[in-house]
């Protein structure tokens, strides 16, 4: 076990046991639940949050909680934790390596031999003020209820709100990181919502509260880059206009193409101009992507250090996306705002899926998800989009191989086939999935 004592060149030393046992072994082993990717979940999103060197995520053998793991310990103080997923990454990392607190639902206490009941953390915000910044785009700003400084989060990052009827929500976080005051949002009322964007859009108002998650990021700046290429379509500039903030500090060169049918139709038009300067290019369509920006011309030549950044629409992304296939994987950072019905095109066969902790298998017919049927066995599953955008239903996956539909995973994550959204993704012909549930 790591002693205090190894800590002393850092300010905050994390280590998490990703010991591996033989399958069936009586005590179970951190990693077979999952640890090993939660780790690099933990030191990737340390990154992202620019810890610096003071703060180390390491790997640690065995801590002798098997049966409670995974397990984590942070010295200097020698706090314990158990864990399940990136959502408890997320909360301990903001809470206790950010904000010096403890997270309580998760502690791992001297002689603990069951887990507590681990229900994440929630904010519960003010609506400080309401504004329409295009038609039918309205910019919240949100507050603590007492004033006292929010979670802190990186550019890129979103954090989920909660609607009256229990809908989960995701929103991209748009102002300057270094405000801990406020969480600026840009929502969109979509005319085929089921509820979510138009609850939000409809009922929030100046005063009101509203139930929040803790932010997470899963759309960073990369930490090596020497020029960003940001590419935003329409109410997809949220996430960019945070990257715009963090940027202004930092010494990397930066551009922003923003694409939108006209001037009236542009959401945070004068933030944008206002954050961005000299450094943003407006491209106005007039509803004809044709006339649009020349995403292969932009993306034409593949330059070192140079990483592309694209937020918006289906088509902009998968244009960027096909335009930028001669540049390494590792460059290119994607967030989707919608998404056009390919994944109703693919056949779906019957499969199995094994829940590990409840040690069931329920069989997934052709016309229904995992999710569907996970939910249907009595399981309380949290969900968000519930089309393969947000990683809201994430799930570990222990064995099986996936077919993975979603928009969330890099390729390099969908060949690792570690995780899998419940929502879309199935398994491939002949296959038992393993679930983490
Ligand atoms: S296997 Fe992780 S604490 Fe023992
Ligand atoms: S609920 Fe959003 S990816 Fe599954």
């Amino acid at each position: 076990m790591p002693s205090a004592s190894q800590s002393h060149h850092y300010d905050i030393h994390v280590f998490c046991c990703i010991n591996e046992r033989a399958p069936g072994h009586p005590r179970g082993s951190c990693s077979a639940r999952g640890s090993q990717a939660l780790q690099a979940y933990m030191k990737a999103q340390g990154k992202a949050l620019a810890l610096g060197s003071r703060v180390r995520i390491n790997k640690s053998g065995c801590l002798e909680r098997c049966e409670l793991g995974p397990a984590m310990v942070i010295y200097p103080e020698g706090v314990w934790y158990t864990y399940n997923s990136e959502a408890d990454i997320d909360e301990i990392l903001q809470c206790h390596v950010l904000g010096g607190e403890r997270v309580e639902r998760l502690l791992l206490e001297p002689g603990q031999t069951r887990p507590r009941a681990t229900e994440p953390r929630r904010l519960t915000l003010l609506v400080a003020d309401v504004s329409l910044t295009a038609p039918a785009v309205k910019r919240f700003v949100l507050r603590s209820l007492d004033g006292s400084d929010l979670p802190a989060y990186p550019a890129g990052a979103h954090i989920d709100l909660f609607t009256e009827s229990g809908l989960r929500r995701s929103y991209s976080l748009a102002g300057d990181p270094a405000d801990r005051r406020q969480y600026v949002l840009g929502v969109r009322r979509e005319e085929d919502s089921r509820g979510g964007s138009s609850w939000v859009f409809d009922q929030l108002s100046a005063n009101s509260e509203v139930t929040a998650s803790v932010p997470r990021s899963s759309f960073a700046l990369a930490a090596d880059a020497t020029m960003h290429t940001l590419i935003a379509g329409g109410i997809g500039i949220t996430p960019i206009l945070a990257m715009g903030h963090e940027l202004k500090a930092r010494p990397e060169d930066y551009h922003l193409h923003y694409c939108t049918p006209n001037e009236v139709e542009t959401p945070f038009l004068e933030e944008v101009r206002s954050v961005f300067g000299p450094k943003v290019t407006f491209h106005h369509d007039d509803g004809n992507p044709a006339n649009g920006l020349d995403v292969q011309a932009l993306l034409a030549d593949s330059v070192p250090g140079q990483h592309i950044y694209v937020c918006g629409p289906a088509g902009l992304v998968e244009s960027a996306r096909l335009h930028s296939s001669h540049w390494s994987e590792e460059t290119f950072h994607s967030e989707l705002f919608a998404l056009e019905p390919v994944t109703d095109e693919l056949p779906n066969e019957a499969f199995d899926v094994f829940l590990s902790r409840q040690k069931i298998t329920l069989s997934v017919p052709p016309e229904r998800s995992i999710l569907e049927v996970v939910r249907d066995a009595g399981l309380d599953v949290e969900t968000s989009c519930e089309d393969g955008l947000c990683s809201c239903c994430r799930t570990r996956l222990l064995g099986g191989e996936a077919d993975h539909r979603d928009h969330v995973l890099s390729s390099a994550e969908k060949l690792a086939n570690e995780s899998i959204m419940i929502c879309v993704s199935r398994a491939t012909d002949g296959e038992t999935l393993i679930l983490d549930l």
